[in-house]
């Protein structure tokens, strides 16, 4: 499916986005874990989010929906999970193998996990070798490294493990089996990365603490369903927050956006960019601060990011490398190689179909330098989201600044996180076309 774009005279509007990823996935889990009725609603009806959904049905797991975002799981405990039938399918996403894993791993049963050709190759080993550690048998690819993973759990041990990497889906793995392990499991995290698993762990009564950068949880607790409305995702609204700052004349307006601070990186980074964003917190959603957002046109300038800040915007790279693509000055991106391993190699593909559009971009080892463009307009032509939703999203924003309509290739993969993304720009007065 091609995605057709022309660049607008005007963006203006009010959008929600859809509901936060991470978090979407995180209630399912926890509530089939927990002993009770869970109702979630703001739910993401992603392809992503339904992948976690289907291999919990295939675990045994009553659930219903989503309909409108609203899904109730009757989770019977921990200790309530089948041996699956078939083999588990993660999709595209990393999320639910990652986090299945960690359930899986205090199974005492037999299960194999697959995903598809991008997920096939994406590493594995940095959630199976700490798990492995706590007692659990998996087999795949290349040690352990790859998937199909098929793995025989229960009997766990607790573990103190220092992460070497920045990796939320790493740490709820590893949170998630040690509910199963007698004791106190400690996980150790290089830096902060998302805190949506150890929130909605607490909200279902998990013995849970975090110490700095030490999450400690007790394992054997039985867990208490959850009640949950999940706030919007920042990670979706980022799209639209670089669109009304590159685009000049934009007034944008982003309702109920989940504003985590593990999550919110993309606001820092813009408004030192010089972006015209105005956040107004509306309280809390789900355990989780959330607010409006309202960005106007902007004369954005480069910045240099790293360290720390990464893990805080790390999905948001893409689009903002557009964002640097037309601000003045130079953009320093570094200590972002973990970009090299996510739904494609984001800093070969993002350099590589951005400058198709005109951009000067350098792809590096760990990020990228950009220079921005002269003029302040792209070029539209033929990209290709390369099956990565956050690149095809991201070639979509950069075409509302360029000359000409760009054609979007491979834009079916927009679904896996937000499927109305093209009703969306539309609503802001975009004339956008699908063709098959
Ligand atoms: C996610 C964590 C991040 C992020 C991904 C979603 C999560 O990945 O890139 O899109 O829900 O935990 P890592 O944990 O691998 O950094």
């Amino acid at each position: 499916m091609h995605l057709i774009v022309k660049p607008p005279p005007f963006l203006a509007g009010s959008l929600r986005p859809p509901g936060d990823k991470s978090i979407s996935h995180r209630a399912a889990i926890i509530g089939a874990l927990a002993e009770g009725t869970t109702v979630i609603e703001g739910f993401l009806e992603g392809a992503d989010c339904l992948s976690t959904l289907r291999c919990l049905k295939e675990l045994g797991v009553d659930i219903e929906g989503p309909h409108e975002g609203r899904v109730v799981v009757r989770g019977k405990g921990m200790g309530s999970l089948q041996e699956p039938e078939a083999i588990l399918d993660a999709g595209n996403s990393g999320t639910t193998m990652r986090l299945l894993l960690g359930v899986l791993a205090g199974q005492p049963f037999y299960s194999v996990i697959t995903g598809d050709a991008s997920l096939r190759r994406r590493p594995m080993g940095r959630v199976t070798r700490p798990l492995a550690a706590m007692g659990a048998r998996i087999w795949g690819r290349q040690g352990g490294e790859l998937a199909p993973l098929s793995i025989r759990g229960g009997n766990l041990q607790p573990l103190t493990y220092t992460m070497p990497v920045a990796s939320a889906q790493v740490k709820s793995a590893l949170l998630l089996a040690g509910l199963y392990a007698p004791g106190e499991t400690v996980i150790i995290e290089p830096c902060r990365s998302r805190d949506h698993s150890e929130r909605l762990l607490k909200a279902a009564g998990a013995a849970i603490k975090v110490e700095g950068l030490a999450v400690r949880i007790a394992g054997q607790t039985p867990l208490r369903p959850l009640n949950v409305s999940i706030p919007g995702d920042i990670s979706a609204a980022a799209f639209f927050l670089v669109a009304g700052c590159i685009h000049p004349r934009a007034t944008i307006t982003l309702k109920n956006v989940n504003l985590n601070p593990t999550r919110t990186g993309i606001l820092d980074i813009l408004a030192a960019m010089g972006g015209q964003i105005t956040v107004t917190p509306r309280g809390e959603s789900g355990g989780e601060p959330a607010g409006d957002i309202q960005v106007t046109s902007s004369s954005l300038r480069g910045v240099e990011m790293g360290g720390e800040l990464i893990p805080r915007l790390i999905d948001e790279i893409p689009v903002l490398a557009v964002a640097a693509a037309l601000a003045a000055g130079e953009t320093v991106i570094r200590d972002a190689a973990e970009l090299r391993v996510k739904e494609s190699d984001r800093i070969t593909m993002v350099a590589r179909e951005l400058e198709r559009m005109g951009a000067s971009i350098q792809a590096r080892p760990d990020g990228f330098l950009i220079r921005g463009v002269k003029g302040g307009r792209l070029q539209g032509t033929v990209v290709d989201s390369h099956g990565d939703h956050r690149l095809g999203m991201a070639l979509a924003v950069a075409a509302l600044v360029a000359e000409g309509p760009t054609v979007i290739k491979g834009a079916e993969c927009m679904a896996i996180s937000y499927p109305r993304f093209a009703d969306d720009l539309a609503r802001l007065g975009v004339e956008v076309r699908v063709e098959e």
